[in-house]
């Protein structure tokens, strides 16, 4: 897939801007605060309705403006697609599929897709368990055409689970909130064991690519492996699993008024050499880590979408990083559109051909 026009209108520091951007690589090039992590930005947002930096849609939409708009159109394997989101401070957010309106923001995960780096995202590496499932969810949306409605509907179950945990405490006089609870339950593990078992897919496939593309950025001998920690416990892919465990977890989630296991709590475990890198990882080395699985998650998108996603690269800002950069698109098999920042072009285009 490719982009073959991008128009946006007072997103962020942009008034308007037209871009017909090259199938293959794009630089964008600008001085601090030209806007060029912000055109990466609405890319991301037009494949995914969600900013890569995490602001809101008041913060995205330019100062003093009344709305934003972001279009993007381009080739997704034969066919011409044309997005159009426009939302405004008096105007809720309007998605549009070649002209058609779209009810559901999940349908939009069968378009365009993209894979981004930032430089924020080591977070990945130092942040709390929720920046890693929130990294999980994006990528498997994007991967799997039901895994975004699983997840919702799971979110939905917790709520109202946690509603019933919060009304009523265990009382062996009452049954019917443990009845209801059951029903709740029911549900709940059907769907968090569908949600585990494909988070785990995901990172069982692209394990031994991690390690490779962390060799080749960090060109030595390191090993990066990760691994998915379930607060439910092994094999909780496994509904009759999930479901003995919220079981077992039931008089403590009264206690608290909230449900501890599944998958809204698990974590994903990132570990350099034996040593978890949220506790002992360099600055650069959580940034080569970080690399490495988006490298990997580029591919198994890839894979899964049978062609390559968009490539979003924020401001690898030193000679060593195109470096780096080289040496892991020559692993990549195939690479499609690439959008690069950069405030020192010079540098790139020494460091490295990519
Ligand atoms: N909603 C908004 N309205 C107006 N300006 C905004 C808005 N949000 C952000 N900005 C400004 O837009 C400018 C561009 O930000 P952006 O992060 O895209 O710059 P950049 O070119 O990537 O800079 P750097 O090289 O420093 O990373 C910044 O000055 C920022 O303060
Ligand atoms: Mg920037």
């Amino acid at each position: 897939m490719h982009l073959t026009s991008i128009k946006l209108s007072n997103f962020r520091n942009i008034g308007e801007l037209e871009m017909h951007p090259n199938p293959a690589l794009n630089l964008i090039v600008g001085p601090n605060a030209a806007g060029k992590t912000s055109v990466l930005e609405a890319i991301f947002y037009g494949c995914t309705a969600r900013s890569f930096r995490g602001a809101s849609d008041d913060v995205l939409l330019r100062q003093g403006a009344d709305v934003c708009r972001i279009e993007l159109v381009g080739m997704i394997g034969d066919s011409n697609t044309t997005i159009e989101i426009a939302w405004g401070s008096a105007h809720k957010r309007q998605i549009k599929v070649d002209g058609v309106k779209m009810t559901r923001v999940a349908d939009l995960f069968d378009y365009f897709h993209a894979v981004s780096f930032i430089p924020e995202d080591t977070e990945l590496v130092f942040g709390s368990p929720s920046v890693r499932r929130k990294m999980l969810d994006l990528y498997l949306s994007q991967a799997d055409r039901n895994y975004l409605s699983e997840l919702l509907e799971y979110n939905r179950i917790i709520a109202q689970r946690n509603a019933l945990l919060k009304e009523f405490t265990i009382d062996e006089e009452n049954a019917s909130p443990l009845e209801m609870l059951e029903v709740w339950d029911g549900q709940l593990a059907a769907f968090g064991a569908k949600i585990i078992a494909k988070r785990l897919a995901m990172i069982t496939t692209i394990a031994e690519r991690i390690a490779q593309y962390y060799r080749a950025v960090e060109s030595g001998e390191s090993l990066l492996r990760w691994s998915y920690e379930s607060s439910a416990g092994d094999n909780a892919e496994g509904r009759e699993t999930f479901l003995n465990k919220l079981l077992q977890s039931r008089r403590r989630d009264f206690y608290f008024g909230s449900t501890s296991v599944g998958p809204h709590r698990d974590d994903l475990l990132i570990v350099l050499n034996d040593r978890p890198t949220r506790d002992y990882a360099s600055q650069g080395e959580a940034k080569s880590a970080t690399l490495a699985i988006k490298f990997a998650i580029f591919d198994y998108l890839s894979d899964r979408l049978h062609e390559p996603p968009l490539l979003l690269l924020d401001e690898l800002s030193s000679d060593l990083d195109y470096t780096r950069l080289a040496a892991l698109t020559k692993l990549l098999p195939r690479l499609g559109q690439v959008f690069l920042t950069t405030t020192k072009p010079a540098e790139l285009l020494q460091g490295a051909s990519i």
